[in-house]
């Protein structure tokens, strides 16, 4: 029996450790969506042969991964696919781009253990790469970035590193480097193996092309194959390479101050697997989280995990909600009863579901490092904690993210002001959107903070299906909030901002500001000494 329990043990270890859970980020059409596809492929979750996207694909309010479902006619709508490459299970978690980018977006990352960055080699840094980068970089997990798109004119190499680590401030280590760009792209130079891998067009990237792998030193081949003007500038950027770039340090990219930067091209699938090898070498194992009580290993600890997002059903029918959560360590059993530690009950969780990338499976069991979706009767809160019922673990709550739109928001029929009242304020705790008032005033007024537009949307279309109110929206011109971080010294009534400047509360009375543009929170900390502004707002 005891044996039994020991061997148990070292096989939830195996499993634990064997897991690579990671998110994708990117700003629209760098490559998300295809750079997923082929890892994918890789991993034998999707069979890809034949089949090319659409050039005339609409993209509607839909998250990346219903636009594959209706391509390809299969079920991947889902919050994280998971796939197994090498001895290794891979979890990717989605990050909602396009219209439906949301608050959900960022806490997703909260849920990862590390983020692939695409960037489009003719575009460079873009605007929600830098800001999704911006939440990575809080946690401190390593990013790793994908440079997509070279089989098109691409913008010089070396500025783009050089925007990387100005506009984000990381410092990058080229791993391979490209030769040529677009009709003249000849394939990377592999810095490690110091070879050349030569790049050659396929059906699309249905398969992997006849890449060849010549050692740099063979240089009359290399030579034939790529010609001289490319030699002439590989062997030059070769030399300012090892002399100008960062050096590799495994330890600096496990705390996120340095990216491994890779080169490719995602849709004719030149160098993903190549990322793919190398990116499984470098990446963590699933990471220790901090709770109240200390960090929570994932090998040594009992069954724990978080919720980081709740999605409301979208069937009018159920007010149910499915409720994300990340396991954080130990094993989950599908039958076993867990505590429910912010409602303080003991619970069996329902339903649990894993997404797979071609069908969605009650699941038996799964291990640190997985997400489950749990069937939420409307019992769970975004940062609630789930463990053992013989532990008690707290873990660190979520911040919350800035909003960049807001709205002024009045119920149209002034009698439904308590159902309005109630609904604005569920689907606030819900965390789909962010509600304030203006300071010294009652719930009249509200104010309305969301990260993507497409929120004011579905909470008008929320408020009218599910608690039958009509609402007016008045758009604002705020586009910058402010969590006023040492609060307890400041005297918020007798800060003096820019003439633009407003003074709100949140549900809790916490004091933020909201300015119109970036110059004004500048001025504001410059008027007022000692004042701390943070983008992120704690509990
Ligand atoms: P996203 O998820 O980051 O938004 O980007 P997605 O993969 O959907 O790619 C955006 C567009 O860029 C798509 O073309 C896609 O085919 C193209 N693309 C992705 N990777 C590469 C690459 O390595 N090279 C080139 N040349 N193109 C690439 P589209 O025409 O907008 O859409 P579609 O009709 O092909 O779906």
């Amino acid at each position: 029996m005891y044996l039994g329990m020991e061997e148990k043990v070292k096989e939830y270890a195996n499993e634990i450790n064997r897991r690579r859970t990671f998110a994708i980020i990117s700003h629209p059409d760098a490559g998300k969506t295809t750079l997923t596809e082929k890892l994918l492929l890789y991993g034998g979750a999707i069979n890809l042969a034949g089949s090319v996207k659409g050039k005339a694909t609409a993209r509607h309010a839909v998250s990346d991964w219903m636009e594959i479902e209706k391509e390809r006619g299969i079920s991947v709508t889902s919050s994280v696919l998971q796939f197994e490459y090498d001895g290794f299970c891979i979890n990717i978690l989605d990050t909602p781009g396009h219209q439906d980018f949301s608050e959900d977006t960022y806490r997703t990352l909260m849920a990862a253990d590390s983020a692939v960055m695409v960037i489009d080699a003719s575009k460079g840094v873009e605007a929600q790469t830098r800001k999704l980068f911006k939440v990575c970089g809080m946690r401190g997990i390593p990013i790793f970035t994908f440079i997509n798109k070279l089989d098109r004119d691409a913008n010089e190499t070396l500025d783009l590193l050089d925007e990387i680590e100005k506009e984000l401030g990381i410092e990058t280590c080229p791993m391979n480097w490209p030769i040529g760009s677009g009709k003249n792209f000849k394939g990377v130079y592999d810095r490690e193996e110091k070879c050349v891998v030569t790049f050659s067009d396929t059906q699309k990237g249905t398969k992997e092309g006849e890449t060849k792998r010549i050692p740099v030193e063979d240089k009359e081949t290399v030579l034939s194959l790529i010609g001289e003007a490319a030699m002439d500038k590989l062997n030059d950027d070769i030399e300012l390479l090892d002399i100008a770039s960062a050096e590799f340090d495994l330890e600096q990219v496990r705390c996120g101050k340095l990216t491994p930067v890779f080169f490719g091209s995602a849709l004719t699938n030149f160098g993903v697997e190549i990322f793919l090898q190398n990116f499984l070498k470098m990446t963590t194992t699933p990471l220790p989280r901090k709770s109240e009580g200390g960090m929570i290993d994932p090998v040594e600890n009992d069954f724990s995990a978080f919720v980081f997002k709740i999605q409301a059903n979208m069937n009018k029918a159920h007010r149910d909600r499915i409720a994300f959560m990340r396991i954080c360590s130990g094993h989950f059993d599908a039958s076993m009863e867990v505590k429910h530690v912010q409602g303080g009950r003991n619970l069996r969780l329902q339903q649990p579901q894993q997404l797979m990338a071609s069908e969605r499976k009650i699941l038996e069991e799964a291990y640190a490092g997985d997400i489950i979706g749990v069937f939420d009767p409307g019992i769970f809160s975004i940062g609630d904690t789930i463990c053992s019922p013989k532990d008690t673990v707290v873990y660190e709550g979520i911040p919350t993210f800035a909003p960049e739109h807001f709205a002024r928001v009045r119920q149209v029929d002034t009698m439904k002001r308590k159902q309005f009242v109630k609904g604005i304020t569920q689907i606030a705790q819900e965390g789909a959107i962010q509600i304030f008032q203006e300071i010294a005033s009652g719930m009249e007024e509200i104010i309305v903070g969301v990260v993507g537009v497409l929120q004011f949307e579905v909470l008008k279309y929320r408020l009218e299906n599910e608690y039958n109110v009509e609402i007016r929206m008045d758009p604002l011109p705020y586009e910058h909030i402010r969590w006023i971080e040492n609060k307890e010294e400041v005297d918020v009534k007798k800060l003096s901002g820019t003439s633009d400047m407003k003074k709100i509360q949140d549900l809790k009375g916490n004091p933020l500001l909201l300015f119109i543009n970036a110059w004004s929170v500048g001025m504001t900390l410059e008027r007022n000494p000692g004042l701390k502004l943070s983008e992120f707002g704690r509990e």
